[in-house]
Order: C-alpha cells, then sequence, then structure tokens
C-alpha cells in the first residue's frame, strides 16, 4: 500500500519587534480604526535590519524538528517570495543551518499560497515512495518589499515563519493529509506584482530609488478572487475527503484580511467560531499564515488532536490551494 503523507511537527519564529496601528498611524496617514475595521489588524511583527527571512526559516525548522521529535529529514522546501537573495534559493542555506547538508532543498514561490503549494508537493513525494520524511517551511519578511510611505500594504503585512515535518504513514493515523488541490490563473498577474528586480525588468542604477520595486497591489481585485477561489477549492477537497461542512472542526484559511476569512466561512456554511483567525496579531504574514495560524490554533486548545482541518489560501499568480487533514498530537515549537 502506497504511503500517507502525516504531519508530525511544527514550530514558529517570529521577530521580536511588534509595529502597533498607531505607530504606522504616527507617519502614515492612517488609523487604528481604520486598519482594524477593514483588515481585523492591530498589530504585526517586524524583522530588524540584520534578519532575513532565512533565518525565520531556520528558527521555526528547528522548532519544527524538535517538534517531530527528530533531527533528520530528506528534504526541506522552503516556501517563499522574500528570499534571503535573488540567486541562489534560501533553502540550502536553511539546511545546511539545519545539519543537514547533502539533502536536496529549493525554494518555491506561490506568494501567498507557497504554503500549500509546498505541502503538496511534499505529500506527492511521500505518496510515491521518494521521501520519507520533509521539512516544509513558509516564511516571509514582506516588510522588506513594501513602501515604507504605502499605508495600503505596509498596514497588511507581517513578517514570520512557520514549519512542518510531513512524514510517511497511514491514512487512518492522525496527522494524517488528505486530498490537496492546487490552482493558477495568470491573467490575474498584474493584481499582485513587484514589478521591478527580475529579468523583465532588471534593477539598474541606483536601486533604492527605482520606480516599481515595491510590492504592488489591487486590494478590491484581491479580495474579490482569494474569497471565491479559496471557498471552492476549500470545499473541493472537503468533499473529496468525505467530510460534510458539519465534520470541519477548523478553517485555517491564509491570513490575508479577517473579513476575507469570514466571507470564506460564510460562503461554505461555517461558523466564525471555526475559523483559525490570528492576524489581529500578526497581520498577513504571506506564506507563514498558515502554519502560524495552525501553530496558534493548537498552542490555545482551539485545534485538537483527531480534530477535521481544511487549509486553504489564496496568492500573487494567481494562485491558489486547498487542503484536508485530521490533527495529528503535536505541541508546537517556538525558537
Ligand atoms: N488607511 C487608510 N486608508 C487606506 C488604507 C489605510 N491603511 N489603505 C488603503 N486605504 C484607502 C485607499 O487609499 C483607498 O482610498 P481612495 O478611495 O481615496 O483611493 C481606500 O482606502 C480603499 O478603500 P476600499 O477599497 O473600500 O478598501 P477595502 O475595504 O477594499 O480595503 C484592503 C482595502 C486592501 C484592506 C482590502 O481590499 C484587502 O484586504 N484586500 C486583499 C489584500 C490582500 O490580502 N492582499 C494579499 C494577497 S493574498
Amino acid at each position: 500500500m502506497r504511503p500517507t503523507p502525516v504531519l508530525c511537527g511544527i514550530g514558529i519564529s517570529l521577530p521580536d519587534r511588534v509595529v502597533t496601528n498607531d505607530e504606522l498611524a504616527a507617519r502614515l496617514d492612517t488609523s487604528d480604526d481604520w486598519i482594524r475595521t477593514r483588515t481585523g489588524i492591530r498589530e504585526r511583527r517586524i524583522v530588524d535590519p540584520d534578519t532575513a527571512t532565512g533565518d525565520l526559516a531556520y528558527t521555526a525548522a528547528q522548532g519544527a524538528l524538535k517538534s517531530a521529535g527528530s533531527a533528520e529529514v530528506d528534504l526541506v522546501i522552503l516556501a517563499t517570495t522574500t528570499p534571503d537573495h535573488p540567486c541562489p534559493a534560501t533553502a540550502p542555506h536553511v539546511a545546511h543551518r539545519l545539519g543537514l547538508s547533502g539533502v536536496p532543498a529549493w525554494d518555491l514561490g506561490a506568494v501567498c499560497s507557497g504554503f500549500v503549494y509546498a505541502l503538496a508537493s511534499a505529500s506527492s513525494f511521500v505518496r510515491s515512495g521518494a521521501a520519507d520524511s520533509i521539512l516544509v517551511i513558509g516564511a516571509d519578511t514582506y516588510s522588506t518589499i513594501t513602501d515604507p510611505d504605502d499605508r495600503s500594504t505596509r498596514a497588511i503585512f507581517g513578517d514570520g515563519a512557520g514549519a512542518v515535518v510531513v512524514r510517511a504513514g497511514t491514512a487512518t493515523e492522525n496527522g494524517a493529509i488528505g486530498p490537496i488541490t492546487l490552482g493558477s490563473d495568470g491573467s490575474l498577474k498584474d493584481t499582485i506584482l513587484v514589478d521591478a528586480g527580475g529579468s523583465r525588468r532588471p534593477l539598474s542604477g541606483d536601486c533604492h530609488t527605482a520606480d516599481g520595486r515595491y510590492f504592488a497591489m489591487r486590494g478590491k481585485t484581491v479580495f474579490r478572487h482569494a474569497v471565491e477561489r479559496m471557498a471552492h477549492s476549500a470545499e473541493q477537497v472537503r468533499d473529496e475527503a468525505g467530510w460534510s461542512t458539519g465534520d470541519v472542526d477548523c478553517l485555517v484559511a491564509h491570513q490575508a484580511n479577517a473579513r476575507i476569512v469570514h466571507a470564506v466561512a460564510e460562503r461554505m456554511g461555517l461558523p466564525r467560531e471555526r475559523c483559525a483567525l490570528n492576524i489581529e496579531r500578526l497581520g498577513n504574514t504571506a506564506a507563514a499564515s498558515i502554519p502560524l495560524a495552525l501553530a496558534d490554533a493548537a498552542g490555545s486548545g482551539q485545534l485538537r488532536a483527531g480534530n477535521k482541518v481544511l487549509l486553504a489560501a489564496f496568492g500573487g499568480g494567481a494562485t491558489w490551494g486547498a487542503a484536508a487533514l485530521t490533527w495529528p498530537d503535536v505541541t508546537p515549537v517556538t525558537i
């Protein structure tokens, strides 16, 4: 029988520095009331200039390995769109720092859907028998790509990292990862875009003043597509898992905006109380958002071993995806 991918450890890492809405409002044309009402965000964590995505990814991964009770994995996949450098990928260096030199390690870019894409990749490796244990990390530092003077993006994003360990197991044990669906629509490329700094528009001259080097988005369009795609793909994996809406104990949707998460739940007929929501404290942490929300929900007791969980994500590309799993008996580790 083919092995089933099983989630068996989870770790997180957050920068120490808390930036409140009031602190943002002191230098931008915004207010605590606007940000809380329109997004549900009260504060976010922001890295100091000496900390890069790879540093957060490394400590989150240490936590996940500790939580799993294992120091060894066969593969490392790091979902991020804010790598330490444009070249090379960040994952091999993270693997090296973890003492995992020699294992295949790569970055995966699917913006805010990155964690679900990475989980799907890891699950396929396990199902095929090509790997027995995989470290899946979602890490981003959007404070490094958002314009400090842009209230519409600066208010939304925060920095952070979350990681899980996926191992080969059986379909009946807690932690078993069930159906996963992924999708994309490149016609929406321009709705979330860092225009400059790639091969289409290389940075030249003074990159500090280069137009287009910051993250830009069309908020309303993203909002609409995020709700539609996350609800639809979550329903798809729910049905494939053979669950009814009433069976679902917890929806862990990408923390893009509290209104988006609630709208997804409403479309699915799920009560709001069954949504994991930590955006108030962390903002949108891109590829890190789902593992961070999982760890918070598990830490607070909202998620318990055996619970039926749906993950749903939407991000730039546009990309989206959803996964069904039963929650394992694991303790999240923060390092
Ligand atoms: N403070 C005050 N005003 C702000 C603001 C802020 N932090 N951010 C944006 N605004 C302003 C805009 O400048 C715009 O003003 P204008 O009409 O004078 O041009 C206005 O608010 C936009 O209002 P509206 O479009 O009605 O806001 P909204 O309810 O759609 O909320 C977002 C805007 C960005 C919060 C919302 O669209 C959103 O969350 N979208 C999804 C974004 C996302 O998650 N992206 C990540 C990828 S998954």
